[in-house]
């Protein structure tokens, strides 16, 4: 694995790369690696003849100081993890290298930025859209490769890349979970022992609203994830949202849409922790 923090440097590679029909694959991250990314990065390596993966802390996705200055870095962790999945490049460029200059561009994603994650954290997407727009012009991948925990955030990319006439495919993948089905998460390290063994609930009480689907109305489902989550002590329901899959747009009736989607935002203590289900 070939570790390189300057864009020229993986530019030059990876042409050469290209020059040999090489199929480039890529993987966004910012870093403190788990389970999840490394699905991310096999399913990546399956698919392509290079992987790439960025490990990046982005500070303009972050609307909140303290949250960038407690993100988890683990970087020799990382590498180790990325060489011994078959990672071919890793990308970890300093702040300076990816914004020489402030980044001013103002992204309008209509309805898919603006509710959910994007009501709660503003400006995260357009930083979200920012970082991933440079480092698509850097790596200039066929595939990319993004994990639907963050269902929002793949709803965003797919826009960013449809306005600004990207050829890179988005590659949805699946959420990968705990054994007790917390989804995993970077953040998930931040939680103390009382607090992880409370966030599964979560995940729990998301599958268990599926039993109720369709017996039970749209605002039934959301007022039971709501009121039995907030019932725990250590729990606080930020939102929790039934919307369609591509559009983002409320659903009030579960024929409405083919993809009716939970998005759920949930306090565990000081942690911020998202998860989301498909009733389909
Ligand atoms: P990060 O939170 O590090 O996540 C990197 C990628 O891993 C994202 O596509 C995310 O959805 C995926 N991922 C995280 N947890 C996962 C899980 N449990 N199962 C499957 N995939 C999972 O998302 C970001 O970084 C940043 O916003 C980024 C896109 C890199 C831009 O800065």
């Amino acid at each position: 694995m070939k570790t390189v923090s300057n864009i020229k440097v993986l530019r030059n590679y990876l042409a050469e790369e290209r020059l040999q029909n090489k199929h480039i694959g890529f993987v966004p991250t910012m870093g403190a690696l788990h389970e999840g990314h490394l699905s991310l990065v096999k399913r990546c390596l399956e698919e392509n003849d290079v992987c790439v993966v960025s490990i990046f802390v982005n500070p303009t996705q972050f609307n909140d100081k303290n949250d960038l200055e407690a993100y988890p870095r683990t970087p020799e962790a990382d590498a180790d993890l990325l060489e011994a999945a078959g990672c071919h490049y890793l990308f970890v460029p300093s702040v300076e290298e990816m914004y020489p200059e402030p980044d001013t561009r103002v992204f309008d994603f209509g309805n898919i930025g603006r509710v959910m994650e994007g009501a709660h954290r503003p400006g995260h997407f357009n930083g979200v859209a920012q970082i991933v727009s440079k480092l698509f012009d850097a790596v200039e991948a066929r595939r990319a490769y993004f994990g639907e925990k963050d269902f929002q955030q793949i709803a965003v990319v797919r826009e960013m890349a449809r306005q600004l006439g990207y050829a890179t495919e988005i590659v949805a993948c699946p959420i990968l979970r705990e054994a007790d089905g917390l989804a995993m998460s970077s953040r998930n390290r931040r939680l103390d022992s009382k607090q992880r063994r409370k966030a599964p609930l979560i995940a729990k009480i998301l599958k268990e609203s599926l039993r109720l689907v369709p017996q039970m109305s749209v605002q039934e489902v959301k007022d039971f994830v709501i009121d039995t989550l907030n019932n725990e002590p250590l729990l606080c329901v930020e939102y929790f949202e039934i919307v369609d899959g591509q559009t983002l747009m409320p659903v009030n009736h579960w024929d409405q849409t083919a993809s009716p989607t939970g998005c759920i935002a949930v306090f565990c203590g000081q942690v911020r922790l998202i998860d989301n289900i498909m009733y389909t």
